[in-house]
Formats: C-alpha cells, sequence, structure tokens
C-alpha cells in the first residue's frame, strides 16, 4: 500500500499495464503534478476552431489545464494565445466566453492596463503621475510588461497552444498516424454550429478512458447497439499514435453479414428489440468521409477528441476543475459548404451526444460511478485486459483495451519526469 507518495511511479502497476492505481484519479498530489509535467508541460492543448473567432479581434476565453487563457485573433488574421492574467497585478482580464474587441484593445478593469491581441502591453494609465508626482520611474517600458504569450499552432481549422517555447512542432505532436485520421474529418474549411457544455464529478482521465474504450460502446449504450449506431461485431479497429502512444483513433464501420448473435441472445440489456423510435429521422446518415465510418472517435492527448458518428460532427474538449471534476465540452461543426439539407441533418443528429446525448449521456454517468466507487479506498486497481497483450494498435478488432494500456504507459512516462523529445 503506498501512502503520500510523490512519484506516480511508486504505486502499484503491473508489467504487462493491465493495473491502473486508483490513487490516479484521487490523489490532489498527481493532480498537481499533471498540471506541470502535462498541461504546462511539453504538450499542445486544443483551445478553439478558427471558425469560433470569426472576424479580426474576435476572442475566446478558455483553459489549459487549470490555467486560464484567452484566443484572439488579430488583423492579420493571426491567432495568439495568452494567459488570461493581467500583467500588472495579476487581475483577470476577459471576463466573457466570447466576444469581439471593437478597437482592437483588451483592457484590464482593475487600473486599465491595455494589451493588443497578440498580449503586448500598449497603455498604462497615470504613468508620468500627476503634476509631476508619482507615477513611474523615467525607465518603465509598457514592452517590458506582456502578458504571458503561449506559442501558437494551427491544423486544418483548429487552434493549439503549448507553454513550451522550445520543442516539438504540433505536427510531430500528433504524429502521422493521427495527421491522417485527422484531415480525414477536417478536410474542408468548417463553420462553427454550436456548443454544449456539463460538469462531472469525475477525474478527468476517467473521461480520457472513456474514449478509448471501445468495449463499453455497445454495452453501456443501449441506443448504440439497438439502432446500429455501434456495435462491437462491427468491422473497426484501434490506432495508437503520437508520443509515448497517448493518441488514438477508434473507428467502426458497417459490414455485411455482420454477426449479431451474441446481441441476439437476449442477455445483453443493451440491445433491445422491443424498443423503437416514433421519429426515426436521428438515424437517417448522409454519406460522406471517406473511409466510411460510423465512428470516428480520436482522442488527442490530453485533453481533446475529435467525433464523428454518422454525420455529427465535434471537437470535444476535457477541462479538469480539480481532481473529481470537470468540464466537458462539445464543439459541434460542418462544412463551409454543406447544403442546408446536410447542415440539418448534423443539427439534428446533435441529439446523439452532449449532455443528454441518446449515446453520450451515459458516458459521464459511467465515470462518476468509477469516482463514486474508488474515492473512499483508493489503494485498489483497475483491470484492463482485454485483446492481444501489449500497448500496439489492434487494427482489426473493437474487443480490446489496448488504447487504455497505452495511453497509462505515456502517463507514466510524462508523469515520471524522464527527459523526452516530444
Ligand atoms: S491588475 Fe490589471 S491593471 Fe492592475
Ligand atoms: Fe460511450
Amino acid at each position: 500500500m503506498v501512502d503520500q507518495t510523490s512519484n506516480i511511479n511508486d504505486l502499484e502497476w503491473a508489467k504487462d499495464y493491465t493495473k491502473v492505481p486508483f490513487r490516479v484519479y484521487t490523489d490532489e498530489t498527481f493532480y498537481r503534478q499533471e498540471q506541470e509535467l502535462i498541461f504546462r508541460g511539453k504538450t499542445w492543448s486544443f483551445v478553439a476552431l478558427e471558425a469560433e473567432l470569426p472576424e479580426a479581434f474576435s476572442y475566446k476565453s478558455t483553459f489549459i489545464g487549470d490555467v486560464p487563457v484567452v484566443v484572439t485573433r488579430d488583423a492579420n488574421d493571426d491567432f495568439h494565445v495568452w494567459v488570461n492574467r493581467c500583467s500588472h497585478r495579476g487581475a483577470e482580464i476577459c471576463r466573457s466566453r466570447h466576444g469581439k474587441s471593437e478597437d482592437g484593445a483588451f483592457t484590464c478593469v482593475y487600473h486599465q492596463w491595455t494589451f493588443d491581441a497578440s498580449g503586448e502591453c500598449k497603455g498604462v494609465p497615470f504613468r508620468k503621475g500627476h503634476q509631476g508626482k508619482g507615477g513611474y520611474q523615467k525607465d518603465f517600458k509598457t514592452s517590458d510588461h506582456p502578458l504571458q504569450r503561449l506559442r501558437v499552432e494551427t491544423f486544418a481549422g483548429l487552434v493549439f497552444a503549448s507553454f513550451v517555447e522550445q520543442g516539438s512542432s504540433l505536427s510531430e505532436f500528433l504524429g502521422p498516424e493521427m495527421v491522417q485520421g485527422m484531415k480525414r474529418v477536417l478536410c474542408k474549411p468548417l463553420v462553427y454550429l454550436g456548443v454544449t457544455r456539463q460538469y462531472v464529478n469525475a477525474n478527468w482521465k476517467l473521461y480520457t478512458e472513456n474514449t478509448k474504450d471501445p468495449y463499453h460502446a455497445s454495452l453501456l449504450h443501449l441506443f448504440h447497439a439497438t439502432f446500429g449506431v455501434y456495435r462491437s461485431t462491427m468491422g473497426g479497429g484501434c490506432l495508437v499514435g503520437g508520443p509515448h502512444g497517448m493518441h488514438s483513433l477508434l473507428s467502426a464501420y458497417t459490414i455485411e453479414n455482420e454477426d449479431k448473435a451474441e446481441y441476439e441472445k437476449g442477455d445483453l440489456r443493451s440491445y433491445d428489440t422491443g424498443v423503437s423510435l416514433a421519429d426515426t429521422s436521428v438515424l437517417k446518415v448522409i454519406p460522406e468521409l471517406e473511409p466510411v465510418f460510423t465512428n470516428h472517435i480520436q482522442s488527442i492527448f490530453p485533453s481533446m477528441i475529435l467525433q464523428q458518428i454518422h454525420n455529427t460532427l465535434a471537437v470535444r474538449q476535457i477541462l479538469p476543475k480539480g481532481v473529481d471534476k470537470f468540464e466537458l465540452i462539445f464543439h459541434f461543426f460542418g462544412y463551409q459548404d454543406d447544403t442546408p439539407e446536410m447542415q440539418a441533418a448534423r443539427i439534428r443528429q446533435m441529439n446523439l451526444v452532449g449532455p443528454a446525448g441518446y449515446i453520450s449521456m451515459e458516458d459521464g454517468e459511467a465515470t462518476e460511478l468509477v469516482q463514486n466507487a474508488i474515492t473512499g479506498d483508493p489503494d485498489h486497481h483497475s483491470f484492463m485486459g482485454m485483446g492481444k497483450p501489449g500497448c500496439d494498435s489492434e487494427e482489426d478488432t473493437l474487443l480490446t483495451e489496448a488504447l487504455l494500456r497505452s495511453y497509462w504507459r505515456g502517463y507514466r512516462q510524462f508523469m515520471g519526469r524522464d527527459e523526452m523529445k516530444v
């Protein structure tokens, strides 16, 4: 039993990566380490869709881990990300989620220091004092007081930021497998369709696990299995990618002559032939992306998921809010060249996901079920032994926990403070 340990690798793990100690979801010490080593470490975090900031001086406030950040678009259509913390005395500058600065300035309400879209300090009230008294010293320069600016890169309509000044490019961080998968969905200019937000009382990594877990999807979700959106007997597979195998792509597609015997035996709660929909329009799929997948769930470490389920497209964002709480955001999008019929189908199919989605509703609940059960006595562990032993991609089955094992192996490398080139 481990008590008050500060090194993740002192916990009891299994050599074959099939055990995860529950303390990783409950311990404040590890939560704080994650903020430093993961969110402010050698990673790139998704912060916005370009389409969320449609014009010059549009802005959006969000978080990278626990740190509030602001994303802006400048007059040259370049994107900037800065920490939402005034360089004077630390006040939050931007106090709304979205908007547009009419004059391109971002002014802190406390003493009205003013910054431009790139985070450069442009003005300080009473800088020279009043009638020769007070004010800052002669050598004071506004240029010495920018906001904390992060590295920014865009990829196919998405904006990412990193706290690390030197290091891998975004495409190196994503890796070729994930770049290829993302391009499948992010293949055309995007339009932003809307957002849902929810709070879940569980550790953020439990939701990450959920998006790498094809096993649960057809068992937890009655809607998935019953209406054929996803079953483990469909075609599909799991691909690992990125630094230390932290990213993943889980894809499923319909196959002819699918063997549904396991479902039809009648002992799976989630396959119910007695259930039907009065209005089946939500199930109407308009064929589009190649290769044709019913489900494309791409988990990009640390906190983004790119999702295509039928015609509904979204970027999910996981924002940790303490060791046992996270905010889950679905950013829905379509393509600029969508027909009105296609856009209507995407909006209708949003009903599948989000906080009250026919499918996703249960995912938040499942993560809370785990958190509830482990918090009181976290000196136990989960078991994730399904599929071929090891952490490699399994491209021909959905009945595997390989993506989870790969994730946890990589997590230990990030958190173990090993020197890593990522
Ligand atoms: S804290 Fe922002 S201007 Fe003083
Ligand atoms: Fe799920």
